[in-house]
């Protein structure tokens, strides 16, 4: 019998040098950018073990193009006005993310539509944050959907992207009670007060199940 190292052992300590390398996450934003920002804070104050490889824009100057800017994050921005079509703007995602060598994509507040292309890409690794409780107030401004609707409580979903828009599988949850006093600002500002801590979490929850697949 050769003395070299038990492979039993080479799996336990590479499977444990995986789990402790920072999971590379590639980060989508149209907006002020504040849950891109909540994720950056989370890995610096590490309750998230991650690294931003990673930021792309479609609007140029926004929030959360400045914000990264501000953190030393990469920022890349593809403006969805001088690309052709949906399929060509994802197909430059796809390609940006794969350079940077990312393993997981967070939908951070990108307000277009996504294609197969991008889905396809980042299959079961491709997470949106949506401003309501799916099922209910899919689509285009769910806060107002859900102040129009009356319901008492609404909140926020993180789900994984399919191909029908907010309807992948929910990874996690987390409700926001409606207060007669709500406005659109104040109901917004609530449930991204719940939005912050929400998406950490759930990027949280799958890294074991990304780990192994
Ligand atoms: C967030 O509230 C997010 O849930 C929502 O956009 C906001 C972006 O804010 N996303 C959607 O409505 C997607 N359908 P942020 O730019 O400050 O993170």
């Amino acid at each position: 019998m050769g003395q070299g190292p038990n492979p039993a052992s080479i799996n336990s300590s590479q499977r444990k040098k995986a789990e402790q390398t920072p999971l590379r996450i590639g980060v989508m934003a149209s907006g002020s950018g504040t849950n891109f920002e909540a994720l950056a804070q989370a890995i610096l104050r590490g309750d998230l073990n991650a690294d931003i490889r990673l930021l792309v824009v479609n609007n140029p100057g926004c929030g959360a193009q400045q914000r990264a800017e501000r953190l030393g994050i990469d920022v890349d921005v593809l403006d969805h006005r001088v690309h052709q079509d949906r399929e060509a703007l994802d197909r430059q995602l796809l390609s940006r993310f794969h350079a940077a060598a990312v393993e997981v994509v967070v939908m951070a507040g990108w307000m277009r539509i996504v294609t197969d292309g991008l889905i396809e890409g980042f299959p079961g690794r491709l997470l949106n944050i949506h401003p309501s409780l799916l099922p209910s107030f899919r689509g285009l401004d769910a806060v107002g959907q859900a102040l129009a609707a009356g319901v008492r409580i609404s909140g926020c979903t993180v789900h994984l992207v399919t191909s029908e828009l907010d309807s992948g599988p929910i990874v996690a949850q987390a409700a926001v009670p409606v207060l007669e006093t709500d406005d659109h600002a104040s109901l917004t500002r609530r449930i991204q007060v719940e939005e912050h801590k929400l998406l950490p979490m759930a990027l949280t929850k799958l890294m074991p199940q990304w780990r192994q697949g």
